[in-house]
């Protein structure tokens, strides 16, 4: 059940697609404050566990931190960082009392989950103004399943979007394009797309091409296109200040870039130098944003990377006048501690700082409304004007879309990448921890940028880490300008890579099936341990194994220099190892903890019992994949096992579950035999253990 409890004058940020009155009742389970801002206090009790938070650092169960929703760009986030790219709100605390919360509040909001005390919460904002929606079911499951349907389907992608994608900041020109495109084809390692960063436009200028370095720009996407090779280009937030750019000009002429205190358009600095931001917010201005996505679609284009939309700024005008002049005062000084913390100050506080969010306001039906206010909500905004952009252009078509801000309500629009990450293996760590927090508030289409962003990365990170990104459904590799040079191709063994990559694509029929469904039926994709088993309570602390889609366990190896990894599985499962040369060792292992054996090579998936998996043969693109001619592998204590599998064209947005196939997996005379009423379906080979 859920009940809806109005604040002040929230804005209306359509995070939630159904209609909830708002209750008279008293809040309850919180205390309330209402002096100096809001505050709600809960007190724990000693067990209780606290899920949520999507986007976020540290653990599944975010108890004993402090989270700060407010959108940074920050690439270098370590364990003591409070905020992400991205703000979800949404919290479930399990243990005396189960329930979730989801606070629609667009300015910054401060989650202290036993931080200052292990066992209170204390939820504060400025605002006073917001929505909080209580969600009261008898499990987790069920509380998810609520607050997902209250806030609408989450973004599907194209089949391709499953893909494996190779992406660099560092791709200037054709040729470069071509070069990675040939590499992975003679070495015949599968590949979906190729991502083209800021270096493709002219001047870094939003839905330009840089004719010089990309003279054949739309042969390139054609060529590319009849390999199975999709070009995905970037799009950034901030439009450049150029006297003839037609989107400045345009964008000038009809008011619609944000504005400054004297109604001026605001001067931010970003990739292209001075830019202006577009008033996303503004309906108006989200249509007319969203229509110039048009250039490249009409240019063969299919999907989209949304960038820099917390929004990112580098200075603006005035903090850079502050700067110097700080500068300026200190310039004949012996520097001692004092200025040397005002020069750190000055010259590292430039980007992203909060007195610039406070200089610039948006048009909320005629009024201004200063950004701060509505902070979290930019880069939501930016991918919904986009996605309403290409249903313009083909509604009934899927493309590809992906931002890096969001807030909850755009996972209907697009999914996420997870912003900028390390070749750290802590960010590996991270990446898997954050997939069932990220479900939990909507987003299903995720992954983080495998191999790790900044940094340089090593053959084992990336060997682990693409272990973990073959069942994530974004699988990008994608790399800072000056790390070292991370496609595939650029490491001695490659052939691994190759193994690799086939197995993500001969397990897309489970993958796409799982994420369709998870998606229609508001379930999620990876869950955490405790979702299915909470009575276990050493299940409901285990923070490094996940649950994917119905049947599967994942436990993948995160440290380095690993040989093996202690699993912990709360029933008897199905253990299948995989290793070099394509090999499978099966045993089925008894319920408790198990130290594993697994070379660099090797990873382990498990099977829940009386479960089974769907794998096709592989293939180098999904155009090529034919996930109707299925591999059965299961493990049976003799009993007849069902599947309900999804698969569609991969293209047009006609998705529908009553088009699912049932599979039955049954022992007939001795032998098991899978058969389904869909006459497309063929079964090639079925393994089931008995267990
Ligand atoms: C931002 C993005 C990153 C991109 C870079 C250059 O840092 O997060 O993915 O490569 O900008 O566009």
């Amino acid at each position: 059940m859920i009940k809806k409890f109005t604040f002040g004058t929230p804005f209306q940020t359509d995070a939630v697609v159904t209609q909830i009155p708002s209750t008279s009742e008293a809040f309850p389970y919180f205390q309330i404050h209402q002096e100096n801002g809001f505050s709600l206090t809960y007190s724990m009790s000693g067990d209780d566990v606290v899920y949520g938070l999507g986007e976020n650092m540290r653990g599944i169960n975010k108890r004993g931190y402090r989270y700060i929703s407010c959108c940074s760009d920050d690439a270098h986030h370590t364990e003591d960082k409070s905020s992400l790219y991205a703000a979800h709100n949404f919290i479930m605390i399990s243990g005396d009392n189960c329930f979730g919360l989801f606070i629609d509040c667009p300015e910054k909001l401060t989650f202290d989950i036993g931080y200052t005390d292990y066992d209170t919460i204390v939820i504060s904002t400025d605002s006073v103004d917001m929505d909080l929606y209580l969600i009261e079911e008898s499990s987790l499951k069920e509380i998810v399943h609520s607050f997902r349907e209250m806030i609408g389907e989450s973004y599907i992608p194209p089949k391709w979007g499953l893909g494996y994608q190779q992406s660099r900041w560092g791709y200037l020109c054709e040729e470069d394009f071509n070069e990675v495109a040939n590499q992975y084809e003679s070495l015949d390692i599968p590949l979906e797309s190729i991502y083209m960063d800021i270096d493709y436009m002219e001047r870094y200028k939003d839905f330009t091409i840089d004719e010089k370095r990309f003279p054949h720009f739309e042969t390139l996407v054609k060529d590319l296109k009849a390999k199975g090779i999709k070009l995905v280009p970037i799009i950034d937030a901030g439009v450049k200040v150029e006297d003839g750019y037609d989107v400045y000009e345009e964008g000038i002429q009809k008011g619609y870039f944000c504005k400054d205190k004297d109604g001026k358009p605001f001067v931010a600095a970003v990739w292209p130098g001075h830019s202006h931001f577009p008033d996303v917010l503004n309906p108006e201005v989200r249509a007319w944003f969203g229509s110039k996505y048009q250039c490249l679609i009409d240019k063969g284009i299919e999907g989209f990377w949304n960038d820099m939309n917390e929004p990112a700024i580098f200075y603006s005008e005035e903090g850079l006048k502050e700067c110097f002049a700080y500068l300026d005062s200190i310039r004949d000084k012996n520097i001692g501690i004092e200025e040397n913390e005002g020069l750190m100050n000055a010259v590292m506080g430039l980007a992203n700082n909060p007195k610039d969010y406070d200089r610039f306001y948006h048009d909320i039906d005629g009024k201004p409304v200063v950004h701060t206010k509505l902070h979290n909500l930019f880069g939501y905004n930016m991918t919904r004007a986009a996605a309403d952009g290409f249903d313009k252009v083909d509604e009934t078509k899927r493309f590809l879309l992906f931002s890096r801000s969001s807030y909850i309500g755009m996972h209907r629009y697009g999914g996420i990448w997870t912003g900028d990450n390390c070749a750290w293996w802590s960010h590996l760590l991270l990446n898997i921890k954050m997939m069932p927090s990220l479900n939990m508030c909507g987003f299903l289409y995720t992954g983080a940028d495998l191999g790790g962003f900044g940094a340089d990365t090593s053959y084992d990170l990336m060997v682990r880490w693409l272990q973990f990104g073959i069942f994530t459904p974004l699988m990008r590799n994608h790399a800072a300008k000056d790390t070292r040079e991370q496609e595939l191709y650029q490491f001695k063994n490659t052939s691994y890579f190759r193994e690799l990559l086939r197995f993500r694509y001969s397990f897309l029929p489970y993958l796409y099936s799982e994420y369709v469904k998870a998606s229609k039926n508001s379930t999620m994709l990876f869950s955490p341990l405790g979702f299915d088993y909470p009575e276990d309570p050493v299940a409901v602390h285990t923070e490094d194994q996940l649950l994917l889609g119905e049947n599967l366990m994942i436990a993948p190896v995160y440290t380095q220099n690993a040989i093996g990894r202690t699993v912990y599985l709360p029933e008897d499962m199905l253990c299948i190892t995989f290793s070099a040369g394509e090999k499978r060792k099966m045993e089925v292992l008894k319920k408790g903890h198990h130290y594993l054996e697994l070379s660099l090579e090797e990873f382990p998936i498990f099977l829940r019992k009386n479960s089974f998996l769907v794998l096709c043969q592989p293939s180098n693109n999904t155009e090529s994949l034919n996930m109707n001619a299925l591999e059965v592998i299961g493990c049976s204590d003799g009993s007849t096992m069902t599947y309900e599998y999804y698969n569609d064209d991969g293209y047009t947005k006609d998705i529908s579950l009553d088009n699912a196939s049932l599979i039955t997996v049954s022992k007939e005379t001795g032998e098991w035999v899978a058969t389904s009423a869909d006459d497309a379906l063929s079964f090639y080979e079925i393994t089931i253990m008995e267990c």
